[in-house]
């Protein structure tokens, strides 16, 4: 029998949940098998991200258009590519680095490199006729040399939204709930659904408006943090389950996107805080509510202050370090180095390939910081972060609210896989 090898790479210019081109990529293998990845966008994001090509030509969806990138796919890196082993998802993953030659993928793009290396990974799982967690998990076993069973994570769900991700006034962009103490994916899915509900019924009541944001979480008109977590307090509790113990909240602060250059500016609640100030806040928060876990509490190129802020909060809060770190390993390295954060926020597009996704995740895991494999919140179709999860035993997943089909996609592959497959969860 001849050696599989990749036959056909294309690419397509598509569009994400919020109407924004982006790219798909199609890859077929010699025994027939293919299958297309799309890639994710974010609003926020970081400054140490892989960099997404656009377009930048406004006579076409005003700039965002993605046709250079489709086009890179198309020509460059079908020509790299095409004749090569598939199932050498790091020899593939290399070479994509070594033609973008530049540390933030800025001459392939990132949106190009995540599309191919992604679409790989798929049409290899498809020819292996693996579900394609289990792919995942086997090249990661054999990379690594780890012996680390697929696992089902914990969700985070974002079922309130603000900063970038709504036009509403509150300052902090993300509040999650995450179930604790539950036997199976499923049920903590139901008890995070339920409160979502009951979370409406509390925004009715009270005359606010209960349409979605990005990542389908409610955007009322709120101001204040607090005001949006006395409400999803009240949500738990009609419920019927017990904050504290059965569900714990999430924030993503997404501080970077407060911070100018010397201040947090927290316009909802009228404030602008230095770093220390901002630490206090936030340990306000934490004493007044019970928050399990803080993503970017402060700014990406505040190191110091996060060195602060973990001193104080690190042994009793999850502390997630989303841009800061930019799923990029030499950025991990430094905030193990210095005691910073004690979790990692794993994004596939803020770093391009999936080889170096599996690097960014083992990294954490050896040095004993959870891992938390993230959506973006311009999303598509295109479930794989919920088998990268659940293949990298990466513990924890936020793919949104329960709501929009962008992000409840990923809850439903979960959902099936789960039953399917007996996967255990992590708890
Ligand atoms: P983004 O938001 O995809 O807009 O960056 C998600 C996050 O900050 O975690
Ligand atoms: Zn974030």
């Amino acid at each position: 029998m001849s050696k599989l090898r990749i036959e056909e790479i294309s690419a397509f210019e598509v569009l994400d949940s919020r109407g924004n081109p982006t790219v798909a990529s199609e890859v077929r293998l010699s025994d027939n098998s293919s299958s297309i990845a799309y890639v994710p966008s974010g609003a926020s994001t970081g400054k140490y991200e892989a960099l997404e090509i656009r377009d930048e030509d406004e006579t076409r969806f005003l700039g965002r258009g993605v046709s250079k990138a489709v086009n890179l796919i198309n020509k460059e890196i079908k020509e790299l590519l095409t004749g090569l082993d598939p199932l050498d998802q790091s020899n593939i993953d290399t070479i994509l680095c070594k033609a973008d030659g530049t540390d933030n993928k800025s001459n392939l793009g990132a949106n190009s490199i995540l599309a191919v290396s992604l679409a790989n990974l798929r049409a290899s799982a498809e020819s292996r006729n693996l579900p394609l967690y289990e792919h995942i998990n086997l090249i990661y076993k054999d990379l690594f040399e780890v012996e680390e069973k697929p696992t089902l994570p914990i969700p985070m769900m974002n079922i309130l939204n603000g900063g970038v991700h709504a036009d509403n006034k509150i300052d902090f962009q993300e509040f999650m709930i995450q179930p604790s103490g539950f036997n199976s994916f499923k049920s903590s899915l139901q008890c995070g659904v339920e409160i979502f509900h009951q979370l409406k019924e509390q925004l009715k009541q009270r005359k606010l408006n209960t349409s979605v944001g990005d990542e389908g979480g409610f955007a009322p008109q709120l101001k204040s943090a607090e005001e949006a977590l006395d409400l999803i307090l009240q949500a738990i509790d009609v419920s019927g389950y017990k904050a504290g113990s059965q569900v714990f909240i999430c924030l993503d602060c997404a501080s970077s996107e407060l911070f100018d250059e010397e201040k947090y500016l927290l316009e909802g609640v009228e404030k602008s805080f230095n770093s220390a100030e901002m630490i206090r806040y936030l340990e306000t928060l934490r004493s007044k509510y019970p928050i399990s876990s803080i993503e970017d509490g402060l700014d990406e190129e505040d190191w110091d202050g996060w060195k602060v802020l973990t001193e104080r909060l690190g042994s009793s809060t999850q502390l997630v370090g989303d841009d800061i770190f930019a799923t990029n390993t030499n950025r991990i390295k430094k905030g193990i180095k210095q005691n910073i954060a004690n979790s990692v926020l794993v994004k596939i597009n803020q770093i391009g390939t999936i080889s170096e996704v599996m690097e960014a995740v083992n990294l954490s895991k050896e040095n004993s910081y959870k891992t938390v494999v993230s959506h973006r919140s311009g999303e598509t179709e295109d479930t794989s972060i919920a088998d990268i999860a659940i293949g990298l035993c990466s513990g924890q997943i936020k793919a949104g609210a329960p709501s929009r089909t962008d992000r409840v996609a990923k809850y439903n592959r979960m959902l099936i896989l789960e039953e399917k497959f007996n996967i255990p969860f992590s708890s």
